[in-house]
């Protein structure tokens, strides 16, 4: 299928021109009209949406999928209006549309760029069937508190891995070319911080200081910008007195003029009315003003704009050429998208949904997501030939809906392939498969289901015990305290383990979970995420050996819930534990003097290392690293030195392993993390097989924001690891020395 098309806006100058000629044509409702976006939520054209689009009051549509809808407001836009300017059509599509990929927390699992941007395309693809030319993803806010139900929609809480998962889901979204049939613009999220809502809570005030902010929140989303991303969405959060929607710092000064970008910025549901709620504006019209003089171009749902816009400008408090700027950099995506040229879509000229194609790269997206957190003696893979019966038991092992996870507005759950699904055609005649769902729902807390399924478990050779968190349990607004598995699970593992038979448990969930209480009572854990339409036959795979676990943790999995915020890039702290250092409340000695607890930055009940930690992921091959080795010890500014391992794998299994490679900066003009990702390698080994990874390290990947908030590279010492988890032990120095 040809889905280029001849894109005439390709030359900057020609572009601002035509923005220029369409400005000068604008009255100033019509401007103002371009800022305003209306949820039409319908599959019919209200007369006045009818209207608004035909006076040009309407710029931008949201959530409305039916493509004869979109062509019939697209028709008045376009041959109604005075200026025929054609209309944005947004949707959340955040994992795929028909075709739903994992949850973006099990995309950036696989650490697979090329993956990662090849669903984007498919969902980009699907997605512009319905007439949708602008999705609201991705969802780059770090996160590090997987209370908060939306950290399932983000990429994790390492800046890095965010920026670039989150740049290639922008480029399978966008492609090379936003013009050309199948792409549709991407929206970086949520501009900023978002992901620090405090103790999860969703919308919750945020604290970030502007050196963090600069070093940690912002990373990725200056990647997102750096690889061209259209638009950006503001954050619902309060950063420092000043909501996101309101504040200039970023919107302004960080984002156009540090960063010159040139797309536009629209704001979060409502937010911009939402000021006032926030108790930074008395009213409406205040609201406009604040979130207009920011730098917000488009208001998502509200009439802010729409009502004051227009007075505002009136009486001098916003200036008409601000309007003009947001207005041109509206006009911008429009241009880039070929909507003046193409402004109806034809599904025709499209794949159809849920090609095989699609099902393909879903498939391959949920197997790279799975993470093996453990797996005692080899319990896994399991041995088709060994075993007459497995016993497949819990609430999700066969819930079509469920594993698609959050954000599914339009994912089909008829398209799914579940788990029980998968792996009864998967062992067909050879194995009896005795399935007991044992629990309604994840939450429910009635056992009666339990002797049953205890004794199908001891009839049989293995049990799969499918767990977690229905797809409600996460996501906008879901956010949980108790991150435990919710409802009777615990005691439906303990009562499955009495059965004394190997016990594998297939976690699907939105978040990490705290495992601690499970995860002595099973043998081997596969952490699949929310995996999407295809998860049934990829945990199939892995279950039976067809293909290895390769996915690695995005973020940190905490032993207890008062650990969070737990990350692997924290601060070493002026009293840093180690093992010597900590004491736990039950070694507690009654008559020994207090400072025999260490005074170190620890917890008296969960030490300070995590139950599972970022970058961790096992294989059922097994890999060796070693003779890591630098180019040079030394480097001066501007140069870049090469870092290399050998990495063999040693076991008669054929798989993939993310090399990664992690720094420490001892000492900075403002502290540094005692661990920081510069660089990964998603690479391929055939049993025994033995090969170089390198990877290079400029001087700018070590810059940082420090106290004076600009970008430095430091001359000094710095150290590097290479390995298979952020607990990477090959460890090697260089140093930086000052260029003369
Ligand atoms: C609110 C969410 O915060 C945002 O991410 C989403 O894109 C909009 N609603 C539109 O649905």
């Amino acid at each position: 299928m040809n889905l280029s098309v001849t894109n005439p806006w390709t030359d900057p100058a020609s572009l601002e021109q035509r923005i220029k000629e369409l400005l000068a044509q604008m009255t100033l409702a019509e401007k103002i009209g371009q800022m305003c976006q209306a949820n039409v939520g319908d599959s019919y054209v209200h007369d006045y949406l009818a209207d608004g689009v035909r006076s040009g009051a309407v710029g931008s549509v949201l959530n409305i999928v039916d493509v004869d809808v979109v062509n019939q407001l697209q028709k008045i836009a376009v041959e109604e209006s005075r200026l025929g300017i054609p209309l944005i059509v947004g949707r959340d599509v955040i994992h795929g549309f028909k075709t739903v990929m994992p949850i973006p927390l099990g995309q950036a699992a696989t650490w697979n760029r090329d993956l990662v941007r090849d669903g984007a395309h498919v969902a980009a693809l699907e997605a512009s069937t319905a007439g949708v030319n602008w999705t609201f993803a991705p969802m780059i806010d770090i996160s590090r508190d997987p209370r908060w139900g939306r950290i399932a929609e983000s990429l994790g809480e390492d800046p890095l891995l965010a920026g670039e998962i989150g740049a290639a889901m922008v480029e399978g979204y966008q492609g090379d070319d936003m013009s050309a049939i199948g792409t549709i613009a991407a929206c970086a999220k949520h501009f900023a911080g978002y992901g620090a809502s405090e103790s999860g809570r969703d919308y919750a005030t945020t604290n970030i200081p502007e050196n963090e902010m600069r070093n940690v929140y912002l990373r990725p989303f200056k990647a997102a910008v750096d690889a061209g991303v259209a638009t950006l969405m503001t954050s619902f959060s309060d950063i420092d007195g000043v909501p996101a929607t309101g504040n200039e710092f970023l919107l302004r000064q960080v984002l156009r003029d540090e960063w010159a970008f040139d797309g536009f910025v629209v704001s979060d549901w409502d937010s911009i009315r939402q000021l006032q709620i926030h108790g930074l504006t008395a009213t409406d019209r205040e609201s406009a003003f604040e979130a207009a003089n920011a730098g917000v171009d488009m208001e998502m749902h509200g009439d802010a704009y729409l009502n004051h816009l227009e007075s505002l400008i009136a009486d001098g408090k916003v200036d008409a050429a601000l309007v003009d700027k947001a207005v041109g950099n509206i006009l911008r995506i429009k241009l880039r998208l070929g909507l003046f040229e193409r402004p109806y879509t034809d599904p025709a000229t499209l794949p159809p949904i849920a090609s095989e194609h699609a099902l393909a790269t879903a498939r391959r997206a949920a197997l790279q997501s799975v993470v093996m957190l453990t797996n005692e003696h080899h319990v896994l893979p399991l041995q088709q030939k060994q075993l007459d019966s497995i016993a497949v038991i819990g609430p999700l092992a066969d819930a079509p809906y469920e594993q698609l996870g959050t954000w599914i507005f339009d994912g089909d759950a008829q398209f799914s392939v579940t788990p029980l699904q998968a792996i009864n055609t998967l062992v067909g005649d050879d194995l009896e498969v005795r399935y007991l769902q044992a629990m309604e729902t994840s939450r429910s807390r009635d056992t009666e289901g339990f002797d049953e399924a205890v004794a199908a478990a001891a009839e049989s050779d293995a049990v799969i015990l499918f767990l977690g968190e229905e797809s409600i349990l996460s996501g906008e607004a879901h956010s949980r305290a108790d991150i435990n598995l919710p409802g009777a699970q615990a005691e439906l593992v303990r009562r499955i383990r009495s059965a004394g038979k190997p016990v594998v448990a297939v976690i699907q969930a939105g978040r990490p979970l705290t495992l601690a209480n499970i995860v002595d009572e099973v043998d081997a854990i596969l952490f699949a995420w929310h995996p999407g339409t295809m998860g049934g036959p990829a945990i199939a795979d892995l279950l039976f050996g067809i293909a290895s676990p390769s996915g690695k943790l995005p973020v940190t999995f905490p032993k207890m819930v008062g650990q969070v915020p737990i990350y692997y890039n924290q601060k070493n702290t002026g009293k840093p534990p180690s093992p010597d250092t900590i004491a736990h409340i039950d070694d507690i000695d009654a008559n020994a003097p207090q400072l025999s607890l260490g005074m170190t930055a620890f917890h008296l009940d969960a030490g300070y290392t995590p139950l599972f930690p970022f970058g961790h992921g096992l294989s059922y091959a097994a890999f060796d690293y070693e003779n890591l080795r630098l180019s040079s010890h030394e480097l001066r500014m501007g140069e870049s030195i090469t870092v290399s391992v050998d990495l063999t794998n040693t076991s008669d299994m054929a798989a993939n392993e993310v090399v990664q490679l992690y720094v420490r900066d001892l000492v900075g003009n403002v502290t540094r993390p005692v661990k920081d990702l510069k660089g990964f390698q998603r690479v391929y080994l055939e049993p025994e097989e033995r090969i170089t990874v390198s990877f290079e390290l400029h001087t700018d990947d070590l810059a940082f924001y420090g106290r004076k908030m600009q970008l430095i590279t430091e001359p000094g010492e710095f150290h590097v690891w290479v390995g298979g988890s952020s607990e990477a032990e090959l460890m090697s120095e260089f140093r930086i020395i000052q260029s003369e």
